[in-house]
């Protein structure tokens, strides 16, 4: 009888070993986590995910996950390649990420690959995808000036009308008068 209850305990506590990869949990991860940059099969920010695990290894993920910078620096190949395709837009660290939680959401990564995106956009070409993912830089300027120009020329037309209205007032005080 006590053999049979420590192999039963034994037999629960088995699983907690052999912990598989969960893509529901990985899931809950990669849209709190990572889908502001990521999506599994369209380019965002960051490259589509669908793949990873056939063009990097295992390792080479987990640890670019927790901190692609440290690697950039330390002068990994694959990861400042990755780097400069994407603009040289830096992934922020993700240190308190488990191997195990990375893992789920490899898992969720591979379930969700294949898959088509709902929101597909009409362009061909994975960077024209974002074109509003532009970051602020010299080439949106003509738009900022043009912005800027619009805001000014509406200020001085609300300048003018206001001015307007206690000119056609102070005429019509005078005219009572
Ligand atoms: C702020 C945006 C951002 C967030 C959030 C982000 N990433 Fe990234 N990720 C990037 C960018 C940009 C790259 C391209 C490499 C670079 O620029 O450093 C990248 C690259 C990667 C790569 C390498 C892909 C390849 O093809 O080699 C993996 C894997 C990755 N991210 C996983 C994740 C995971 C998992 C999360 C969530 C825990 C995450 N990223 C969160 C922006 C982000």
């Amino acid at each position: 009888m006590k053999n049979k209850v420590i192999y039963f305990a034994l037999l629960l506590l088995f699983p907690a070993f052999l912990r598989a990869a969960d893509p529901v949990s990985g899931k809950k991860l990669f849209q709190a986590r990572c889908a502001s940059c990521h999506n599994v099969n369209k380019k965002l920010t960051g490259p589509a995910l669908a793949g990873v695990e056939n063009r990097r290894s295992l390792e080479w993920i987990l640890s670019f996950v927790k901190s692609s910078q440290s690697m950039i620096k330390a002068g990994d190949k694959d990861a400042l390649a990755v780097y400069n395709q994407n603009n040289q837009v830096t992934m922020p660290d993700h240190p308190d990420l488990s191997d195990d939680l990375i893992k789920d959401i490899l898992a969720y990564v591979k379930e969700e690959a294949g898959k088509t995106p709902k929101d597909e956009a009409p362009f061909a070409r994975p960077q024209q995808k974002q074109p509003h993912l532009m970051p602020l830089t010299i080439y949106n300027m003509p738009f900022m000036i043009a912005y800027i120009m619009l805001v000014i020329i509406i200020i001085i037309l609300l300048i003018f009308l206001v001015n307007l209205k206690s000119y056609e007032k102070h005429m019509d005080d005078k005219r009572k008068e």
